[in-house]
C-alpha cells in the first residue's frame, strides 16, 4: 500500500466568505478515516461561478489502494469501500434556493405529467411466472430453459444492472440532499419532493424485476448477490453533487441516460440470445430510464433558460468531476474490484461503454443547446468552449487508448459461482 498525498480541486485564492467557515465546519470525517490528517492550513477556497460560489479543497494523506477511487476501510471489522476525495457541502448559495422554490409550480405543470399513474404502471408480477397459478412450475422450467443461453458475461451484465437498481435508497438520499427541492418531511406536497418519491416508487420496480428474474434463472449465486446489495446501500454514494441542485439534476440527466442505454443494450443482447421475455423485461426497464431522462434534462433545460452562466458553470463543473457511476462503491465481501471487473465487461460486451459516456455528453450538449448560449460571462464563455469540445476529446483518449495493444484478461465473479470471464 503506497501512502500518496491527495488535493482534489485547484487552489485559487483565499477571498474571505462566511460561507466558507460553515461549509469547513460541516465538512466531517467518517471516524473510519483514522489516518485522514486535516487541519485548517489545508482547507482551500476555490471561488467559482464568478465568485458566487465557493467550495471547499481539501488534501489528505491516505492509504491508497491501487484502485484509483477509493479505499477500503476497516471499522470494527466492518469493510466500507469509500471515496477518497473531499466532501464539499452546500456550494448553491442561499438566494438561489429561492429560484427552485419559485420553480415549484412550473415543476408541477411541466415536470409531475412525466410520472405515470399507478393504475397505469406495468408491474413486476407480469413478467414473471404467477405463484398462484398451477403452471407455475412449467412457467419457471420454461424460463430456466431460456435462460440457459444466456453467456456468463452477460449474466455479470446483467447482475451488475440489478445491483445498481437495488441500491436505490441510496439514490432517493442523494436527491434529499439537494437545496431547495429536498423532501423536507417525507409526506412533503411540494412538486419537487413529490417527484421523488413517485421517482422512487417507479424506479423500486426496476430492481425488484430483475432481481426475482434472476432468482428464478438458478444461474447466479443469489446469496452473494444480496450480499453486494447491503454493502453496497450501507456504502452510499458520493456523486459529489454538494446539496446543489444544479449539479443534481445535471448528474440525473447523465445517469437516467446512461442507465437508458445500458438497459438498451441487455434487452437487444437478451434478443440475440433467445431470450425474448428478457429483451422484454430489459427493454420495459429502458423505457422508464428514458421517460425520467426526459423529466431531469427537462429541468436542467429550464435552468439554462433561467440562469444560463451558473448552469454552464455547474455543467463544466461536473464534467471535469467526471460523473461516477452509482454504484461505484460495489463490494461483494471479497472482491474489492468487483465494480471495475463489471465495467470491464460491460466495455467489452458493448452493454455500457466509454464511447457511450461521451455520447451522452454530446447528447445532452445538443438537447440544451449549450453551444447556442449567448449573453454568458466571460467564466461562463469559458465554460461553454470546455463542455462543448469534451466530448470529441475523451473520444479522441479513447481511441488513442484502443490502439494500445493490451493482452487477454480474464477474471472471476462471485456472482456466477466463481466462474471465469474475459474482462478484456
Ligand atoms: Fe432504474
Ligand atoms: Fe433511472
Amino acid at each position: 500500500m503506497a501512502m500518496a498525498p491527495r488535493c482534489t480541486g485547484v487552489v485559487a485564492s483565499s477571498v474571505p466568505c462566511p460561507a466558507v467557515d460553515r461549509m469547513a465546519s460541516s465538512l466531517t470525517v467518517p471516524r473510519a478515516l483514522g489516518s485522514l490528517q486535516m487541519s485548517p492550513s489545508k482547507l482551500w477556497i476555490s471561488p467559482r461561478a464568478s465568485g458566487r460560489l465557493a467550495r471547499v479543497v481539501m488534501t489528505t494523506t491516505l492509504p491508497m489502494h491501487d484502485r484509483d477511487v477509493g479505499i477500503g476501510v476497516q471499522d470494527k471489522g466492518l469493510y466500507v469501500p469509500q471515496e477518497l476525495h473531499t466532501q464539499v457541502t452546500h456550494s448553491m448559495p442561499l438566494e438561489k434556493i429561492e429560484l427552485f422554490k419559485s420553480l415549484e409550480s412550473w415543476a408541477e405543470d411541466n415536470i409531475l405529467p412525466y410520472l405515470k399513474s399507478v393504475e397505469k404502471s406495468w408491474q413486476p408480477q407480469e413478467f414473471l411466472p404467477e405463484p398462484s397459478s398451477d403452471g407455475f412450475l412449467d412457467e419457471v422450467k420454461e424460463l430456466r430453459a431460456r435462460a440457459a443461453e444466456l453467456p456468463d458475461d452477460y449474466l455479470v451484465c446483467l447482475v451488475g444492472d440489478m445491483i445498481t437498481e437495488e441500491a436505490l435508497p441510496t439514490y432517493q438520499t442523494m436527491l434529499n440532499t439537494l437545496d431547495g427541492v429536498r423532501d423536507e418531511t417525507g409526506a412533503s406536497l411540494t412538486s419537487w419532493a413529490r417527484w421523488t418519491r413517485a421517482w422512487t416508487a417507479e424506479e423500486n420496480r426496476h430492481g425488484d424485476l430483475l432481481n426475482k428474474y434472476l432468482y428464478l434463472t438458478g444461474r447466479v449465486d443469489m446469496r452473494v448477490i444480496e450480499k453486494t446489495i447491503q454493502y453496497l446501500i450501507g456504502s452510499g454514494m458520493d456523486p459529489q453533487t454538494e446539496n446543489n441542485p444544479y449539479l443534481g439534476f445535471i448528474y440525473t440527466s447523465f445517469q437516467e441516460r446512461a442507465t437508458f442505454i445500458s438497459h438498451g443494450n441487455t434487452a437487444r443482447q437478451a434478443k440475440d440470445f433467445g431470450d425474448v421475455k428478457l429483451a422484454q423485461i430489459c427493454g420495459t426497464i429502458a423505457a422508464d430510464e428514458r421517460r425520467h431522462e426526459n423529466a431531469y434534462t427537462k429541468i436542467v433545460e429550464k435552468l439554462f433558460e433561467i440562469d444560463p452562466d451558473c448552469t454552464v458553470l455547474a455543467l463544466e463543473d461536473m464534467m471535469r468531476k467526471k460523473i461516477s457511476m452509482p454504484a461505484h462503491l460495489m463490494y461483494d465481501g471479497r472482491d474489492k474490484e468487483i465494480f471495475e471487473k463489471f465495467s470491464l465487461v460491460a466495455q467489452r460486451t458493448g452493454v455500457y461503454t466509454a464511447r457511450d459516456y461521451a455520447d451522452i455528453l454530446e447528447h445532452l450538449i445538443k438537447r440544451w443547446n449549450v453551444d447556442k448560449l449567448s449573453g454568458l460571462s466571460s467564466r461562463g464563455q469559458q465554460a461553454q468552449d470546455y463542455v462543448c469540445g469534451l466530448a470529441n476529446r475523451i473520444r479522441k483518449l479513447e481511441e488513442r487508448a484502443s490502439r494500445v495493444k493490451k493482452g487477454p484478461m480474464l477474471g472471476t465473479f462471485s456472482w456466477i459461482f466463481n466462474r471465469e470471464v474475459a474482462l478484456r
